[in-house]
């Protein structure tokens, strides 16, 4: 654990909206500091670094972790925090992203935001002259992975000679930034999907170019067996995104079918301490209405995770997802608050 004030000083008052905007030291920076305010919440210690402040929270499409990581850590840092759900405020229907960002902007002291499109996001920051923090698009989920790596880098030690093998739909959005984060971060990354499913060449190019400057391997295949052996670390995600057509389920399931990870999977890796991430939400069971129909349909007890293997991990999983909380408050922090003063009460 390390701190590089000069480093932490980047993030103020820029916003928070691609992992590709940020260097490798930046990103470690902010994964030891979501450490740190994990710590700072276990032991009490104060960290009100964003006291009397003003957020505004925007979300086009549902959410359970992302939401609540953001109010719970915007309360933990002092932070006055109002939520507006989809058609509660007149942005994109009656007025633009952009007036709506100007509005906001001279309100609140910054912004978050979940949507379908990353160029919303952007623009939304382009206008509102206060940071605004990516909640998740249809192409990136960069809160997330400071989470995944921060998880990884709990249980590991350190990021460094790791593999993270990913399994499943190639294409959406924690694929494609786990490939680019873990290109940044140096870790070894293997998206295994139906080649149908593979990430778009121009994403697959940028992490090649990415895993060139920080010495880790990229390898996209649709082979299991061969890709997988030797994995630290196996993540999936849903086999159909949020805002995703209904007419993709049936080719989806078809494609993504063998992709499951399941035991006889897991058993190919050959590494005893291979630890099972999932961002969440899961369909490892029939107890939701979705998974029920898609058993009714397809007679599958679960899709892209068995129950038998979330339930042996879900240690793991849900402290992944608890890992949102600290990790979310780490971003809010850097953006808004006085380091130094955390810094000094940490005693680093
Ligand atoms: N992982 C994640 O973003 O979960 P939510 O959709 O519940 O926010
Ligand atoms: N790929 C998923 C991630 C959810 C956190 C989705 O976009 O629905």
């Amino acid at each position: 654990m390390n701190r590089d004030e000069t480093i932490i000083k980047n993030f103020k008052q820029k916003s928070f909206l691609k992992i590709m905007d940020f260097s490798k030291e930046e990103l470690t920076q902010l994964i030891d500091l979501s450490i740190m305010m994990k710590k700072a919440k276990k032991e009490n210690i104060p960290h009100k670094l964003l006291k009397d402040k003003n957020i505004a929270l925007i979300f086009e499409k549902p959410s359970t972790r992302t939401r609540a990581a953001f109010s719970v850590a915007g309360r933990d840092l002092g932070a006055n925090i109002d939520y507006f759900g989809k058609e509660e405020l007149h942005i994109g229907e009656k007025e633009s992203i952009e007036d709506t960002a100007i509005v906001l902007g001279r309100m609140y002291d910054a912004i978050e935001f979940r949507g379908h499109r990353h160029q919303d996001v952007e623009a939304l920051s382009a206008s509102a002259k206060v940071p605004v923090w990516n909640g998740l698009t249809d192409e990136w989920h960069p809160t997330q992975m400071i989470a995944d790596f921060m998880t990884i880098t709990e249980v590991f030690g350190s990021l460094e000679d790791k593999t993270l093998s990913y399994i499943g739909d190639g294409r959406n959005n924690i694929a494609r930034d786990l490939l680019i984060t873990g290109s940044i971060l140096g870790v070894n990354v293997n998206i295994i999907s139906p080649e149908k499913l593979f990430p778009d060449d121009d994403i697959i190019q940028m992490a090649q170019q990415y895993a060139t400057l920080s010495g880790s391997k990229i390898n996209i295949s649709s082979d299991i067996d061969k890709t997988i052996v030797n994995s630290d670390v196996i993540y999936t995600d849903v086999w159909f995104s949020m805002g995703e057509s209904k007419d993709l389920i049936d080719e989806r399931i078809q494609l993504l079918k063998p992709f499951q990870v399941n035991q006889q999977l897991l058993e190919k890796t050959k590494n005893p301490n291979t630890i099972v991430l999932h961002c969440l939400p899961a369909f490892h069971d029939t107890n939701t209405n979705i998974g029920l129909s898609i058993h009714n349909k397809y007679d599958l007890e679960a899709m892209e995770i068995t129950d038998q293997v979330f339930q042996t991990n879900k240690e793991m999983i849900f402290n992944q997802a608890e890992n949102r909380l600290h990790s979310i408050k780490a971003i809010m922090a850097v953006t808004l608050g006085d380091m130094d003063t955390f810094y000094e009460q940490m005693a680093i």
